[in-house]
């Protein structure tokens, strides 16, 4: 079998960030994904910032949760994310309460202590400085708001019938290549970041720091696009040439997920789980003064978004 190394980036360059496969990956898990909102009990009315929003898939999630009278702001590196997210919300009953705007997440489009909650799902894996930019973000949280962070940990990918040893051989090996793929001049990505959020709120100043996780089993006979996003995250395991994998495991591994005739998924047998997290934590307010990092122009220019936000 040839090894396609089909790898899915946005216009950043970021790797598993294109539209149909966030799409994808949202649709295969909505149901845990409805869940997570809810048990956020999110302030009703409040303003939330979804940081690192792509094309908008938790809107309607969190606009429900916060209510008619709550604001969202979207925001996100990527302009074609942005493009995608608000011609989604086009003639949606949630159109008049998110904006999009493109910013970092460090240099958020709104002024300091407003936030009720900012939102970030799927990007924590992507920073370079996880404990960094946590702390530029607590600024912008109003007096008691919580950072609420979403990620993955492969380190909790199973597959049932797939030869655990393979599966450990594949699963270090792409471990290894993430902590020296930034220095190859690829982007920085930490697919194992799941379970080290917690320390990393803390370590930005955050208090109050809480750890829920979600199991996602999936059995056989597996719903389409479940399936698609096992294939894609199968294929992006032996991605980049999967310096670290020989030749023989990368196509075992293909073979398992895409050979057409004999495959995992047709079996019986097949089961896989995964975990990820939610971890929420309070802005301890004695950092307040870090807050005069921010330019005066840069803060007016956040409050101009701000009402027009909210008008
Ligand atoms: C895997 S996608 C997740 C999108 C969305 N949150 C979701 O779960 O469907 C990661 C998104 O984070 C954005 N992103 C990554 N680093 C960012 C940063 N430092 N500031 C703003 N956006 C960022 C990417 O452009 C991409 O749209």
């Amino acid at each position: 079998m040839v090894v396609n190394n089909v790898v899915h980036v946005n216009e950043c360059g970021l790797p598993l960030n294109a539209i149909e496969w966030l799409e994808t990956h949202h649709h295969s898990k909505a149901g845990e994904r409805a869940c997570m909102i809810r048990d956020l009990h999110l302030k009703q009315g409040g303003l939330v910032v979804d940081a690192g929003c792509g094309p908008g898939l938790w809107t309607p999630l969190l606009a429900e949760a916060i209510g008619p009278d709550g604001r969202i702001i979207g925001v996100d590196i990527s302009a074609e994310a942005l493009v995608t997210a608000k011609k989604r919300s086009i003639n949606t009953w949630y159109r008049h309460q998110v904006q999009y705007k493109r910013a970092s997440l460090e240099q958020l489009p709104l002024a300091y202590g407003r936030a009720d909650s900012i939102f970030s799902a799927n990007v924590s894996q992507y920073l370079l400085d996880p404990v960094a930019t946590f702390a530029a973000m607590g600024p912008y949280l109003a007096p008691g708001g919580r950072l609420i962070i979403k990620d993955m940990d492969l380190g909790t990918l199973r597959f049932y019938n797939v030869d655990p040893a393979l599966q450990a051989r594949v699963f270090r090996a792409r471990e290894l290549w993430e902590k020296e793929r930034a220095e190859q001049g690829l982007l920085f990505e930490d697919s194992w970041v799941g379970s080290k959020l917690a320390g990393y709120l803390r370590a930005a100043g955050y208090k109050d720091v809480q750890v829920k996780t979600y199991r996602i089993v999936r059995r056989y006979p597996l719903a389409p696009d479940y399936r698609l996003y096992l294939e894609g995250i199968a294929e992006w395991f032996v991605g980049e040439g999967a310096p670290y994998l020989s030749r023989e495991d990368q196509t075992n591994w293909l073979h398992c997920f895409l050979n057409e005739d004999d495959n995992v998924f047709a079996r019986e047998s097949f089961v896989s789980e995964e975990t990820e997290y939610i971890v929420t934590g309070v802005w301890d307010d004695s950092h307040a003064g870090d807050c005069l990092k921010l330019s005066l122009a840069t803060q007016a220019e956040a409050e101009e978004v701000l009402v027009a936000v909210q008008e």
